[in-house]
């Protein structure tokens, strides 16, 4: 065990905050009536009143109006492509698109930036170390939060609306919690 006690009592205060880190530009996918049907009632509420929040906190508030098949909540969150049809972008191949995350609360973990369910190729902007709570705001790197991604040729497999999204990923492994946002987008 490599952290303290006194880092894993000082986290799951952190953990009791709100939000905790989420994509805000470009618009991500959001919570919407797919998501309440995919998801059920339990699930739903969760992620409706925290659009920062872990995973895990949807997770466990999982009840029987639950679809385990429609609502994948470790992919774009179980949010739904239904709930963002119009919340869509085409980017040609080499388009830069800056990216900007409300980093809420700092958890030690990796992150990833990758494309679609089964990822395309390499991620486009890894982060091996995310969000260290050892250090203090000077020495937050920018490009946690400030980042630009250059978007690959992706041949005609991100042609229709729904096939590829960007999400980017986090693992807070200090306090095993899971952040995810994604970004629709066609080529
Ligand atoms: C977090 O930052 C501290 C202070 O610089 C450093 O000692 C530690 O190794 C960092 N944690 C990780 C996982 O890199
Ligand atoms: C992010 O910034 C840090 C320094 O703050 C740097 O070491 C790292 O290489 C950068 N990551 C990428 C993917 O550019």
């Amino acid at each position: 065990m490599k952290f303290s006690v006194s880092l894993v009592s000082l986290v799951a205060a952190a953990s009791s905050v709100a939000a905790h880190g989420v994509i805000t530009t470009p618009s991500p996918r959001v919570v919407g009536a797919a998501n309440q049907a995919a998801c059920g009632t339990g699930a739903y509420t969760v992620l409706k009143s925290d659009k920062a929040g872990p995973i895990e906190n949807a997770v466990a508030k999982i009840d029987s109006s639950f679809d385990a098949q429609a609502c994948q909540l470790f992919f774009c969150k179980g949010y739904q492509l239904e709930d963002n049809i119009k919340n869509t972008r085409k980017y040609a191949p080499g388009t830069v698109v800056p990216i900007h995350v409300d980093l809420i609360a700092h958890h030690t973990g990796s992150a990833v930036n990758l494309a679609t369910q089964k990822t395309i190729g390499k991620p486009l902007f890894l982060w091996p170390v995310y969000a260290n709570d050892s250090l203090g705001p000077s020495a937050w790197p920018k490009n946690e939060t400030d980042f630009e991604i250059t978007i690959p040729d992706l041949g005609s497999q991100c042609s229709t609306v729904g096939a590829c999204a960007i999400q980017w990923w986090w693992y807070a492994s200090k306090v095993r919690q899971t952040y995810e946002s994604c970004i629709d987008f066609t080529q």
